[in-house]
């Protein structure tokens, strides 16, 4: 971390003695106040609920810009990622720091095509799971039971065990996904085929059947291939920082990553687009592109407690960056199956514009984020709702694995551990049961 030549003072108008506080300067963005030594000199910790203004760690892996709409990942923005790059060339970059060239592309998809396969076992543990149970219980279940499958890789604090469960959890994802969906679906599992891409190779274990060939659609391919990568990383977020404060106890690699799992299932989250689907859905029930107005004043009303899901962010203030590129796929990929007159998709739209406008949204600044269009996208795809968030883990687990191992190659690393305001009783006796 480079110091500045500036230091913050902190004084408190009661006469205690100031503090001298260093400041550090990030490569880009905000510079942070250090106020490791805060309790130590005061006696008093700082107030941060939801850590609107507080940085958990130093990290060389993503960064955002929120106001401007900026992505980047390890430096490169994520418009030409998308264009220019595919989901396992960042997974590479996202891990190692640097794109691969095309010797290390070569070796890296051999290492994570040779462990997509799981453990033959993996599939009687998912038969404990109630067919209609929602798949992010069962992936929450399905990759914390990894850490029993893979005893050879589960110490946080060897460097190989590290690497060999990542590159295991990269590959395994899509497996387990397509297995949770034909579970629920009652179809056979389909064994991955190692000689397509990554996206093409998930598309054949959800969309194939043991009875007839599979043609993999190049369009759906690079569709999903794009969804993967523009939800590989998003800095210090809430799932993120569940893996690092999880994998900060030192449990294992797959624990931490299931922990980021459940995480993400939360509607405020990774649950945004199935809720956004829903929400759409609701619209259409009600009457359609006509009852807008009546659902746009609902979400104004305060004490209706009815947000539209798929706009706004904790972080961007400005369009989301990926839900530009999202908006893009989704006409590209309804246009190659045609379904541009597809009901939802035209409520989504009529929906998307009036929001624009509207003064309730332009306001706050609550544009649309990367989910409102990926739910329409996947739909199309032919993935049921529910599984729309089984499938950005799937993408993000590259994104928590190379935050998890950068915190634990950190030499400042420590067990998280943050702190409260208590408010509640002062000391009181305990009254025996007869007098309470
Ligand atoms: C993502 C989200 C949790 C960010 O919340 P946040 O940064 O804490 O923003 P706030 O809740 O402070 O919102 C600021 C204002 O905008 C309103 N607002 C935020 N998102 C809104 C939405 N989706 N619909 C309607 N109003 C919204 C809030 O009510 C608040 O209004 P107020 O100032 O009058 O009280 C929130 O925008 C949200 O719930 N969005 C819908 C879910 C979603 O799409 N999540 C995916 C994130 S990738």
């Amino acid at each position: 971390m480079t110091p500045s030549d500036v230091k913050a003072t902190l004084s408190f108008s009661d006469g205690s003695p100031s503090m001298d506080l260093p400041i550090y300067k990030g490569s880009i963005g905000p510079d942070v106040i250090d106020i490791r030594k805060l309790y130590g000199q005061t006696g008093k910790f700082t107030y941060d609920p939801g850590f609107l203004s507080t940085a958990s760690c130093n990290s060389t892996i993503t960064y955002i810009d929120g106001d401007k709409g900026e992505l980047l990942y390890r430096g490169y923005p994520i418009e030409q990622l998308a264009v220019h790059a595919d989901f396992l060339e960042t997974c590479h970059l996202l891990l190692y720091g640097d794109l691969p060239d095309a010797q290390q592309k070569k070796d890296f998809t051999a290492r994570v095509t040779n462990h997509t396969m799981v453990n033959e076992q993996m599939q009687f543990f998912l038969r404990g799971f109630r067919r209609d149970a929602h798949p992010m219980a069962v992936m929450t279940g399905l990759v914390g039971a990894l850490s029993a499958f893979y005893h050879d890789s589960t110490d946080i604090n060897n460097p190989q065990h590290r690497e060999i469960a990542a590159i295991r959890l990269i590959a395994k994802m899509p497996t387990l996904v397509a297995m949770a969906y034909k579970y629920s679906a009652g179809q056979p599992y389909m064994y991955p085929k190692n000689k397509l891409s990554y996206a093409g190779n998930f598309m054949h274990m959800m969309f194939a059947t043991p009875c007839e060939d599979y043609e993999v659609n190049p369009v759906i391919e690079r569709a999903l291939d794009r969804i993967f990568i523009l939800h590989a990383d998003h800095e210090q977020n809430a799932s993120t920082s569940t893996v690092r404060l999880c994998g900060s106890s030192g449990t294992n690699p797959f624990a931490a990553i299931a922990a980021g799992v459940a995480c993400l299932w939360g509607p405020a989250h990774g649950g945004a687009n199935e809720a956004c689907l829903n929400m759409l859905g609701d619209i259409q029930k009600m009457g359609g592109v006509e009852k807008i107005g009546d659902f746009i004043k609902q979400v104004k009303d305060k004490n209706s407690n009815v947000k539209l899901m798929g706009f706004g962010h904790r972080v961007y203030k400005n369009y989301d960056p990926r839900a530009k590129l999202m908006r893009e796929t989704c006409h590209e990929v309804l246009g190659a199956l045609g379904l541009e007159n597809d009901p939802l998709f035209k409520l989504a739209m009529s929906l998307e514009k009036i929001a624009l406008e509207d003064d309730y949204f332009v306001s706050r600044k609550l544009y649309p984020n990367v989910d409102f269009y990926s739910g329409i996208v996947q739909r199309a795809i032919g993935i049921p709702v529910s599984l729309f968030t089984a499938i950005f883990a799937l993408a993000r687990t590259v994104g928590w694995i190379a935050q998890l191992n950068e915190m634990i190659g950190d030499p400042e690393y420590k067990i998280g551990r943050p702190r409260q305001l208590f408010v509640g009783s002062t000391p009181r006796e305990v009254k025996p049961l007869a007098q309470r």
